[in-house]
């Protein structure tokens, strides 16, 4: 089909084992079955090291499909593949933000579930259930964090910023400093700035923080547009070319996590995965970075963080749904999302997980900001449905033009409620 060529597709390998299926399909064939999974950070390795083991212990063999980092291009490729009732994928990795959009193309995984969802955050459940059908099963969640330099603030005397005021002086002093001793390459904050949704939830942070709303409240109401985001806004646009890098406008988490993590940034926001990454054996920032959660805009404010994560679906169009959804229920297990946290800080979406030792040892802020992850602000999804990604890409493009100069803050807010209420002419 016409966008093969557009995947990188890599078979797996598991010879087919004799063998009967475990997980309870014992009259199931064996199957090849394809599953899509990103590949940011050092995802794409722990997808396929887990589907491997569950080929293994199952006899099936998988193909591992990896697609665009970006989620505004995952999103327009799944939505081509899917229209077209095509059965390339039969596991599609899909984001939160997603079951409103793309839901009505997946099975009801509770026929296959026998309950384990209940073990899972019950927001997230709720989430991923669409008129009453269970399409999705929760993989892993996220939330907005911010990483500084330890090494660097406590050289310069700074504490760990409680306001994104602070955070905006604290950078700019270090930056300033640091040149002025010769690491000329440093620049103090970085984040995802590139006109797509990624840049949507570092803006909802910024509004959310300062008390702004969540750009669309949950009865459906455009809120936007108020001076409280207009502040927040206000702040953000005084932040490229002083403390952050005119590349910022082009970053994504990987361009971000790139910067930082090889020692030119005071301070990032990113995505839990970041950790895991900067403290690896090879990265220079190893042992030299501390996480907390996001700064308040301003002592009214709040601490707050975009709710994220990935969720694993069966495909409507799929030829094996049983197997599929099998490997589904394997890789979103206890013991799978287990391995995950450890081996890549990816946040479980089961509680009891944040209480065990060796998920802690690994990742000891899962336990310090464990309220960061569940008070986590959610996009407007489930209330725009299947106008969301019309709201956040003119969300993103707001953004972006405050960020880039080409609007002011109270500009930017008036015309995109008059773009919002445009969308949301007949109702959400
Ligand atoms: C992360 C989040 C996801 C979000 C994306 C934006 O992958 O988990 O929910 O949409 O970043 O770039």
């Amino acid at each position: 089909m016409m966008l093969r060529n557009s995947l990188v597709a890599a078979t797996a390998l598991a010879v087919p084992l004799l063998a009967p299926l475990a997980f309870g399909h014992a009259g199931a064939q064996a199957a090849e079955i394809s599953i899509s999974c990103g590949a940011v950070g050092i995802e794409l390795e722990l997808c396929k090291s887990g589907a491997d083991a569950w080929a293994e212990k199952t006899g099936n063999t998988v193909k591992i499909v990896s697609t665009p980092n970006s989620t505004t291009e995952r999103l327009a490729l799944y939505q081509q593949l899917l229209a077209s009732g095509a059965d390339d994928i039969d596991v599609f990795q899909i984001d939160v933000i997603w079951p409103g959009i793309l839901g009505n193309h997946f099975i009801d995984l509770a026929a296959y579930s026998q309950g384990a969802e209940e073990a899972h955050f019950a927001p997230i459940v709720e989430n991923n259930t669409v008129g009453g059908s269970l399409v999705a099963m929760p993989w892993y969640t996220d939330a907005g964090l911010l990483y500084y330099r330890k090494d660097l603030l406590e050289k310069h005397g700074r504490p760990v910023p409680a306001t994104w005021q602070e955070l905006t002086e604290t950078a700019k002093y270090i930056q300033d400093a640091e040149r002025a001793a010769g690491m000329d390459t440093l620049w103090g904050f970085v984040f995802q700035g590139k006109a797509y949704e990624g840049l949507t939830c570092d803006a909802l942070e910024w509004v959310d923080s300062f008390g702004g709303g969540e750009i669309v409240g949950a009865d459906g109401e455009i809120t936007i547009n108020n001076p409280k985001a207009i502040a927040a806004f206000e702040l953000a646009g005084s932040w490229v070319g002083e403390i952050s890098p005119d590349g910022v406008l082009n970053y994504a988490e990987e361009e971000a996590r790139g910067v930082f993590q090889s020692g030119n940034a005071v301070f990032m926001r990113n995505w839990p995965y970041a950790w895991g990454l900067g403290n690896s054996a090879d990265s220079p920032v190893k042992g030299k970075i501390g996480v907390t959660a996001l700064p308040r805009g301003g002592p009214d404010g709040k601490n707050t963080g975009t709710l994220g994560g990935w969720q694993l679906s069966v495909s409507k169009y799929s030829a094996h749904p049983e197997i599929a959804a099998d490997l589904v229920m394997y890789l979103t297990s206890e013991a799978e999302q287990k391995r995950r946290a450890i081996e890549g800080t990816y946040n479980p979406t089961i509680a009891a997980l944040y209480e065990d030792e060796d998920v802690l040892a690994a990742a000891p802020f899962f336990g310090d900001l464990y309220e960061t992850f569940t008070n986590a602000v959610a996009r407007p999804s489930r209330v725009t449905g299947t106008k969301y990604n019309r709201v956040s890409n003119a969300f993103w493009n707001a953004s972006h033009d405050v960020l880039s100069g080409k609007s002011d803050a109270a500009t930017a807010m008036a015309d995109l409620e008059s773009e919002l209420k445009r969308i949301k002419r007949r109702g959400w």
